[in-house]
């Protein structure tokens, strides 16, 4: 029987130092590598830009993949403060995360410069993660689909443009107004939105293809169930993925 492997992305954000990310990392790297050889889940982790490098010797040739968190949307060149998707590649990163609504809101990142840095990540190999949601004025308003159509129109538009044969991204549906907040939309409410983005970016451009997260208050409780939707492949996980013990409750619950 066919198993559907659910990715499970860790999402570290800015909440540990290189030294403390630096212990949970070596301290469980053995326990790391036997959750990613599941038969039943991908594991990635996100830690800041500072631990790629400690990842890329703890888990180069293993079964975790990792990533960063943002990249440049620039290519190699004078752009202080930068982080070039192509030394991101070099460092082994098997995924990268776009366009998180804490970018969007922090940094003002804004749905052309997100589509620049996924088309900078294609270039060199390295899978995006692109986020989308609506925040809680606009799901209050009905503009859910509005503003998720927004956000995609120039990531459609890139991808179009892409020198890839076969483009793959995966795209994290994340609830602005369901992260870090324990509020969960309900599963009809998810599967529905899945299931339009599904047809919305198959319908935008064919020729690339396409995996479903879903992210916003996952916990060792809510994970598995909602990992089944029908349409997703995974789930992007903020807070309950800070502590190794849960992260590996959560993968077990996915058997
Ligand atoms: P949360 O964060 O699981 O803590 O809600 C999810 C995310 O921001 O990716």
């Amino acid at each position: 029987m066919h198993i559907k492997k659910r990715i499970i992305a860790a999402n570290w954000k800015s909440q540990l130092t290189f030294k403390q990310t630096t212990v949970l990392c070596e301290n469980n790297a053995q326990s790391f590598i036997a959750l990613a050889s599941t038969p039943y889940a991908e594991l990635a982790l996100f830690p800041s830009y500072e631990s790629l490098f400690g990842m890329n010797t703890l888990f180069a040739d293993t079964n975790v993949a990792y990533g960063a968190q943002n990249c440049s949307a620039y290519q190699l060149g004078a752009y202080t403060g930068e982080v070039a998707a192509q030394s991101l590649a070099e460092l082994g990163c098997t995924y990268t995360l776009v366009g998180h609504s804490e970018r969007r809101l922090y940094a003002k990142e804004d749905d052309a410069t997100i589509a620049l840095k996924m088309e900078r990540l294609l270039e060199v190999g390295v899978q995006p993660i692109v986020c989308v949601g609506e925040t809680r004025a606009e799901h209050e308003a009905q503009a859910t689909k509005a503003a998720l159509e927004r956000q995609l129109m120039p990531i459609f538009e890139r991808l179009v443009m892409s020198q890839a044969k076969k483009p793959a991204i995966c795209i994290a549906y994340e609830p602005v107004w369901a992260i870090g907040t324990g509020l969960v939309p309900q599963q009809e409410y998810i599967v529905d939105i899945i299931a339009w983005l599904s047809s919305t970016c198959a319908a935008a451009v064919p020729t690339a293809s396409y995996r479903f997260l879903y992210g916003g208050s996952i916990t060792v409780h809510n994970a598995s169930s909602i990992a089944m939707l029908p349409g997703l492949d995974g789930l992007l996980i903020g807070s309950a993925s800070l502590d190794f013990q849960n992260l590996q409750k959560i993968v077990s619950s996915l058997c």
